[in-house]
């Protein structure tokens, strides 16, 4: 079948009978135990990304530096707990990422709010706790942040998240520096240098530095580069010297043999030469340096177990294979025509033979986990794997058509924790 394990985390291996495990979990004996969809995050993964990055970026640039992790890709309070210990800030966007990070023991000066549309409840709730940033994402808000600061008699912490108008070939969907983005203070008509402006002028907003995020999935180094330089541009025309600056995440991964692949290494070097270049032009002190990589740290710790249910010849003579998820736990091929890879457990000497589609078990024709691959012959109660499953699946999940989530283990050598216990009807507070 068309995968190859170098998608699956970094602790996989085949076991004497041929199948394929996860920290020495037989994922099949996984999927028979908890039920399927299931899906599983490897630890050594995770923690390997992590420090990985850490180190990457500790490296290459010659100031202070760190790493947030970007929580929208998967968060939850049992991966909050793990991620709590491993020197990661965090990028929580929502009142229930900051609550999450909160109780999952997350400090409050590593994490960072940020967010196009913030509500006054989330910034109370960020300055009351005394998190490290609040990113403002608009002229306007940075007004209703400097009201709600001075309502409560406390100087807000911020970082403006610029958009420099800087295209990036990705899915039009996770482009965000673009001028036609719905993120970010743009550069045209003096915006960025208004805010600027206006944090100076405020006793209630500290401008400690700028951010900006270019997307998703970018396989490029150049947009990252000339991104950081118009920050640091921006910067010299307004006379403010950042204390920390932040190209955000997006280190592009691939999912299947045929995509692109990206060092972050290079990009890490490449814009740690651009910032450290402008600086010594200027004779200003190097910023602190802060990336935000979500994908890159948990879209591989992340694998799909589905069952196979129905299956049937389309009139064109397509073989379809129903699982039993879809795009209510994964709607990123419904939303950015995602492409990935599948392996069929337990069996893994089985010939592929047919030109078949992976479909979802939800009432859409778009909901196509993989719209073409080679299978072999599958029969209901095959277990399927998808790999590359960490990133944007659970985190977009939703309970359409009314079925409920999966279960989420977390695997280590010996030993499985639930991180998401299996949605049932019953929990479901609204739908009883
Ligand atoms: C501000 C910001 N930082 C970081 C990220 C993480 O991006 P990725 O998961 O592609 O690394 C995002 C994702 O949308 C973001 O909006």
């Amino acid at each position: 079948m068309q995968t190859s394990e170098c998608f699956f985390p970094i602790s996989t291996s085949r076991n004497q009978i041929g199948h394929i495990q996860v920290a020495g979990h037989d994922l099949c004996t996984l999927a028979e135990q908890w039920g399927t969809p299931l899906y599983i995050y490897d630890a050594q993964t995770i923690r390997t990304r992590t420090q990985e990055a850490i180190d990457m970026v500790s490296s290459a640039y010659a100031g202070e530096s760190a790493v947030s992790y970007a929580a929208k890709a998967y968060f939850s309070l049992g991966l909050a707990r793990k991620l709590s210990q491993l020197h990661l800030k965090l990028d929580a966007v929502s009142l229930g990422e900051m609550l999450i990070a909160q109780k999952g023991g997350f400090d409050a000066q590593n994490v960072h709010l940020h967010g196009n549309n913030k509500s006054k409840e989330e910034l109370h709730f960020a300055l009351h706790w005394g998190i490290e940033n609040i990113v403002v994402d608009s002229l306007e808000e940075l007004s209703l942040l400097e009201t709600v600061a001075q309502e409560m008699g406390r100087k807000a912490r911020i970082w403006l998240r610029i958009t420099p108008g800087v295209d990036v070939d990705t899915h039009p969907y996770v482009q965000t520096a673009h001028v036609a983005s719905k993120f970010g203070i743009p550069m045209e008509e003096g915006q960025a240098l208004h805010a600027i402006q206006q944090c100076k002028s405020s006793r209630w907003l500290n401008l400690v530095g700028l951010h900006t995020h270019i997307g998703s999935q970018v396989f490029d180094l150049d947009p990252y580069v000339r991104a950081i330089r118009m920050l640091i541009w921006l910067a010299e025309e307004a006379e403010y010297i950042p204390q920390e600056i932040s190209p955000g995440g997006g280190w592009g991964v691939p999912y299947r043999e045929d995509d692109d692949r990206f060092d972050p290494r290079e990009m890490l070097q490449a814009i740690s030469a651009a910032i450290q270049d402008e600086c010594r032009r200027l004779n200003w002190p190097l910023p602190k340096l802060v990336v935000e990589p979500g994908r890159w740290i948990i879209a591989r710790a992340g694998v799909a177990i589905y069952s196979v249910g129905s299956t049937k010849f389309s009139g064109n003579g397509l073989y379809i294979v129903a699982l039993d998820g879809g795009m209510a736990d994964n709607p990123r091929p419904a939303l950015y025509q995602s492409r990935y890879s599948a392996c069929l457990l337990g069996r893994p000497d089985a010939i592929p033979q047919h030109r078949a589609a992976l479909v979802g078990r939800f009432c859409e024709s778009g909901d196509q986990l993989i719209s073409e691959i080679m299978l072999p012959e599958v029969r209901r109660g095959d277990y399927i794997a998808i790999p590359m499953a960490g990133a944007y699946q659970l985190s977009m999940s939703s309970n359409y058509n009314l079925v409920p989530r999966p279960a989420v283990l977390w695997l280590e050598d010996g030993k499985t924790e639930i991180l998401q216990k299996r949605e049932s009807i019953a929990d479901i507070d609204w739908w009883n």
